[in-house]
């Protein structure tokens, strides 16, 4: 049986951290065994916010380091630039005809945009679902690995979906999913114990995967703690349960139940917990900081990849754009 087919992308608008990397390439390594998998970076998406041309192509080539060096390997799945692929703005066009100005106007991300940036409500922006529509349909998945963040964009795709099945009579796309591998849903949280870890936050609530060792360890060490536990067993409080969370994700069962044991008992030393903590996330980040090195400073290479995945995209893209001018009506001569 052939593989169900898997599309996600992420928009190049800064370095990676620990979040982006649990959240999301993790799910994107494994499902490369298990899927037919294309995963880009949507630098059309990013042109929304006005980049500035340089910065626009070294933080695209950045995330598709980063990807390589978590472990996408090119020869199971497609690694490519969105702009490398002309069928999507073209099949863009023709979805536009499939979204309505309401729904678009009463998406929350396009509502918390125009509040963020009321001086730059342009029409990228609102019609920004359908764009994200099309990555996913361009090669016919169902499967899209995504946040919490993004189920509401997805919900849409498979409204835009329906419709144009409906109203050419066919059942040609399937509808998109959102997919997380079921186990956990993780949510990495901000070293200042407030909310979600996020590039949008300082500097030093967030880890990056290319952070130095020292780096590191100095974040680690300022997460806010307190005076310890007064009574065997209690609850832990939130600022408490993110160094644990924290640990969950980088450390030795073992360790973990060490520190679990000398909570309950009252007698766990927060300093020690942080300093194993950022040992062993050093550990944990340092092959994927030397591999981000190793590939930043081949360039060639990485755009070599790129090219060869922008090549398979264009392959399964252009199938896709041709039996949709059939179904349409459109002739191609
Ligand atoms: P940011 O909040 O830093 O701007 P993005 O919105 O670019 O992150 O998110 C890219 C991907 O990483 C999404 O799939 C998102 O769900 C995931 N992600 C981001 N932050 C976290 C986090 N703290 N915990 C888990 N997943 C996250
Ligand atoms: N909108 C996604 C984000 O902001 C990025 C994205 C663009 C995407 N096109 C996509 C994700 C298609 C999954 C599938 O994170």
């Amino acid at each position: 049986m052939s593989k169900q087919i898997t599309v996600s992308g992420v928009r190049p608008t800064g370095k990676q951290h620990l979040g982006n990397y649990f959240g999301a390439v993790k799910n994107f390594v494994r499902m490369q065994d298990l899927f037919n998998g294309y995963f880009f970076v949507a630098d059309y998406h990013s042109l929304t916010t006005h980049p500035n041309a340089n910065d626009l192509r070294e933080k695209s080539k950045n995330i598709a380091v980063v990807y390589l060096a978590c472990g996408l390997d090119p020869d199971k799945c497609a690694l490519y630039l969105q702009s490398d692929v002309p069928q999507i703005p073209e099949l863009y066009l023709i979805f536009n005809m499939m979204a309505y100005l309401g729904e678009l106007e009463r998406e929350a991300t396009f509502k918390e945009k125009v509040r963020e940036q009321p001086n730059n409500v342009n029409a990228g922006l609102l019609t920004y679902p359908v764009l994200m529509t099309v990555d996913i349909i361009i090669h016919k998945a169902a499967k899209v690995p995504v946040g919490k963040d993004q189920q509401q964009h997805v919900e849409m795709s498979r409204d835009f979906v329906r419709r144009f099945n409906n109203l050419y009579g066919v059942q040609y796309f399937p509808e998109p999913e959102a997919f997380s591998f079921a186990d956990k849903l993780v949510n990495v949280p901000s070293l200042d114990g407030e909310g979600k870890m996020s590039k949008s936050k300082p500097d030093h609530t967030c880890i990056y995967l290319e952070d130095e060792p020292d780096v590191i360890r100095k974040k680690l060490m300022r997460m806010v703690t307190d005076s310890g536990p007064k009574e065997p067993n209690s609850a832990k409080p939130l600022i408490i349960q993110n160094v644990f969370d924290m640990m969950e994700l980088v450390s030795a069962k073992e360790t973990i139940q060490h520190f679990e044991e000398t909570y309950n008992n009252c007698t766990i030393r927060y300093g020690d917990m942080k300093k194993q903590l950022a040992e062993d996330m050093v550990t944990f980040l340092m092959p994927i900081r030397e591999k981000i090195a190793e590939l930043s400073a081949n360039e060639k290479k990485v755009y070599e990849i790129l090219g060869d995945g922008g090549s398979k995209a264009r392959a399964s893209a252009s199938q896709t754009l041709k039996d949709v001018r059939e179904i349409i009506g459109i002739k191609s001569f």
